[in-house]
């Protein structure tokens, strides 16, 4: 990715979402996601596919053609499945989805190590493929989780949620970890963890209020946009003007 996005001089990548098809219009909707992709490859360096393709499309079906033709635009693919489960069931997703060539997954820290997420580190490292953590996400209700105050388990001093996945993503080598842009604030303090380690991915750009610039000056090296340009009458024009906006703003 970080080749791609040096190549492409772009640091977006694209949550390729659409809003609810009828189960009947399956194959317009997968003609849809290949028409962005094809519109928007140029602007990107990776793209993220989340439940809105699963779901309609089936990963051994639409979705694998789609992983297809992200590798032959050059990208990487990464699958946003927020995994959640016992160790023995995200065992089995992680290889379903790395199975369907996705290069990446994105996975909850709250379930923890131990029979949580080890089992996915493990598959992961064995196929090098890559593990992104959830940090701090995007909507409002984030505080309630991400946000709450915890005791460190080491030191027992009052820490926040955030920072400590932030120092697991650290010391269980995680690929990325995702904070929301709409808290260029939490993005800075992460970032003071991190350091150029392991990225922040940043979603919640445009639609949900955040704003390009501002996360990556906080420390986010990737932004995820989604219906920014997956909506916009013309994709690849929303894609190029975001990809320009970006440069200029540097
Ligand atoms: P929009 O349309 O708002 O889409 O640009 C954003 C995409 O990113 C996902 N999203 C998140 N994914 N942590 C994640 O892993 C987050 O905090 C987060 N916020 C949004 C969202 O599901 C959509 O695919």
């Amino acid at each position: 990715m970080e080749e791609t996005a040096k190549k492409k001089e772009s640091s977006i990548v694209l949550a390729l979402d659409f809003p609810f098809h009828s189960p009947e219009n399956r194959e317009k909707l997968l003609a849809k996601a290949q028409d962005v992709l094809e519109a928007v490859h140029s602007y990107v360096c990776a793209v993220k596919i989340n439940h809105h393709l699963v779901l309609p499309l089936g990963t051994f079906d639409g979705v694998q053609q789609l992983v297809t033709r992200i590798h032959e635009k050059g990208l990487c693919a990464i699958m946003d499945c927020k995994v959640n489960d016992i160790g023995a069931t995200n065992q089995v997703i992680a290889e379903y989805y790395y199975a369907a060539g996705f290069d990446a997954l994105i996975a909850n820290p709250f379930i923890g190590w131990e029979e949580g997420l080890k089992p996915i580190f493990d598959i992961a490292r064995k196929l090098q493929r890559g593990v992104i953590l959830l940090a701090y996400m995007s909507h409002k209700g984030a505080s309630e989780g991400y946000g709450q105050k915890i005791y460190d388990e080491e030191t027992g001093a009052k820490t926040a949620q955030y920072l400590s996945f932030a120092k697991k993503a650290l010391k269980w080598n995680a690929d990325g970890v995702v904070v929301g842009a709409t808290y260029p604030e939490k993005i800075r303090e992460i970032h003071e963890i991190l350091r150029e380690k392991v990225p922040i991915y940043s979603p919640g750009i445009g639609v949900q209020g955040g704003a390009a610039e501002t996360a990556l000056k906080a420390g986010a090296r990737y932004l995820i946009v989604g219906r920014d340009i997956t909506l916009a009458p013309q994709p690849g024009e929303a894609a190029e003007k975001l990809c320009l906006a970006i440069k200029q703003a540097r």
